[in-house]
C-alpha cells in the first residue's frame, strides 16, 4: 500500500559567533559555574551581538539544510519558522526568510509554540505535505532569546541561549509501514493552564513592549518530566514500537537534569541521548533542530536510523515525533 510520507531528505544549524560562559555570567549576576553546572549541565551558550536578528540565524541554518538536502530554494513551497523572537511583531519573520532566499511562490508562516516549536511546526508541516497541499518544506526553529532575558534575574538569565536549526521536508510516497522513511507519528498537546509557570511578562497587547521571561522553575521541571515522558509513550504505542527500537533520543535541551530524568523514566540508555545542552543552553525552538544538525553531522545518526524527538515549553506546550531518518 502507497502512504504519503514527510522525509527530513537535510538539516542545518547556525549559531552566532559570541559565546558566553558561565564565568562571564558570575561577573553580571550572583552566580558561578558550579552551580549552573550542577543544576542545568551548561557550560557556555551562544549569543547575538547587537544588530544581529533571528532571521540572520535562520537564513544561515535554512541555506545549510537546503544544501544537505541538495535541494534548490525554488523548489520549496512552504516555510514554518517556530520562533519566539521575530525580528518584528510582524511580518512573520517566516516571510523575511523566503524573501532572502528569492522564492515568491507558496506559503510562509510563524508558529508559537516556544520551545515545542519545532515539534509543532514539523507535525504541522508534516500534515501539510501527507495532504498533498505542499510538496517541499523548510521547517525552521530559530532564536534571539537572550533578547527576552532580564540579566539581573539570576533564575532564568543563566539558562537561554541563540541559534537556529532547519530541516527541509520533502513528500515521499512510502509503503505504509513503520520501515519507511519520514515522520512515523506526531502527538502535539497544550495546556494554557500553567501559563504562569513560564511566561514572557510582555507583548504588543498587554503592555506595548517586548517583556522578560519568567519562571518558575521547580514547577517547570515537575511538568517537564511527566508530560515529555507521558507523550514518548503516545509514540511508542501509536506505532507498536518500544523504546528498545529508538536508534537516538535527539529531546528539547533545557536542561540536564530533566533529560537525566526523563531517559530513566522512559528507560533509555544515557548513549542514546544527543545531549547539546552543555554548548548551547536552552535555545528554545531552535533546541531540537540544532541537536540534529550536531548528530548527523558527527555521523551519529544514520540513514534508516530511528529518531524520537520531544520538547516541552511554555503554555504548557509539548509534544514528539518519531522519525525514520
Ligand atoms: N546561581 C546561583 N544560585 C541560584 C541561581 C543561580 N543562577 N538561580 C537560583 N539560585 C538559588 C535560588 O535563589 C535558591 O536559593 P535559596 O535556596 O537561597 O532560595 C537556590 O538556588 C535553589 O533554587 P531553586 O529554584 O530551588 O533551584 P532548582 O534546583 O529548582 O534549580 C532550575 C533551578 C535549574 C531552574 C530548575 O528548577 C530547572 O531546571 N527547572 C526547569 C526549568 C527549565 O528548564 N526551563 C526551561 C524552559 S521550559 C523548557 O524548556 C522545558
Amino acid at each position: 500500500m502507497s502512504v504519503p510520507r514527510s522525509v527530513i531528505t537535510g538539516v542545518g544549524s547556525y549559531l552566532p559567533k559570541k559565546i558566553v560562559t558561565n564565568d562571564d555570567l558570575s561577573k553580571i549576576v550572583d552566580t558561578s559555574d558550579e552551580w549552573i553546572v550542577e543544576r542545568s549541565g551548561i557550560r557556555q551558550r551562544h549569543m547575538v551581538e547587537d544588530g544581529e536578528k533571528t532571521s540572520d540565524l535562520a537564513l544561515a541554518a535554512a541555506k545549510a539544510a537546503l544544501a544537505n538536502a541538495g535541494v534548490d530554494a525554488q523548489d520549496i513551497d512552504l516555510i514554518i519558522m517556530a520562533t519566539t523572537t521575530p525580528d518584528n511583531t510582524f511580518p512573520a519573520t517566516a516571510t523575511t526568510i523566503q524573501a532572502e532566499l528569492g522564492i515568491h511562490h507558496g506559503a510562509a508562516f510563524d508558529l508559537q509554540a516556544v520551545c515545542s516549536g519545532f515539534v509543532f511546526g514539523l507535525s504541522t508541516a508534516d500534515n501539510f505535505l501527507k495532504a498533498g497541499q505542499f510538496k517541499n518544506a523548510l521547517v525552521i526553529g530559530a532564536e534571539t532569546f537572550s533578547r527576552l532575558l532580564d540579566f539581573e534575574d539570576r533564575t532564568t538569565c543563566v539558562l537561554f541561549g541563540d541559534g537556529a536549526g532547519a530541516v527541509v521536508l520533502q513528500a515521499q510516497e512510502g509503503e505504509g509501514t513503520i520501515e519507511d522513511r519520514g515522520v512515523l507519528t506526531a502527538h502535539l498537546h497544550s495546556d494554557g493552564r500553567h501559563k504562569e509557570k513560564l511566561y514572557v511578562d510582555g507583548g504588543p497587547s498587554s503592555t506595548q513592549s517586548v517583556g522578560h521571561v519568567r519562571m518558575i522553575g521547580r514547577d517547570v521541571f515537575r511538568h517537564a518530566v511527566v508530560n515529555i515522558a507521558d507523550v514518548i509513550n503516545e509514540a511508542l504505542v501509536a506505532t507498536n514500537l518500544t523504546i528498545d527500537d529508538i536508534d537516538w533520543f535527539v529531546p528539547h535541551q533545557a536542561n540536564k537534569r530533566i533529560l537525566d530524568g526523563t531517559a530513566k523514566r522512559i528507560g533509555l540508555p544515557p548513549e542514546k541521548v544527543v545531549m547539546t545542552v552543555g554548548e548551547h543552553g536552552n535555545t528554545s525552538a531552535a533546541s531540537v533542530p540544532l541537536a540534529l544538525s550536531v548528530a548527523v553531522a558527527d555521523g551519529r545518526i544514520k540513514r534508516g536510523d530511528l529518531v524520537l524527538l520531544e520538547a516541552m515549553g511554555g503554555g504548557f506546550t509539548w509534544g514528539s515525533a518519531l522519525v525514520r531518518w
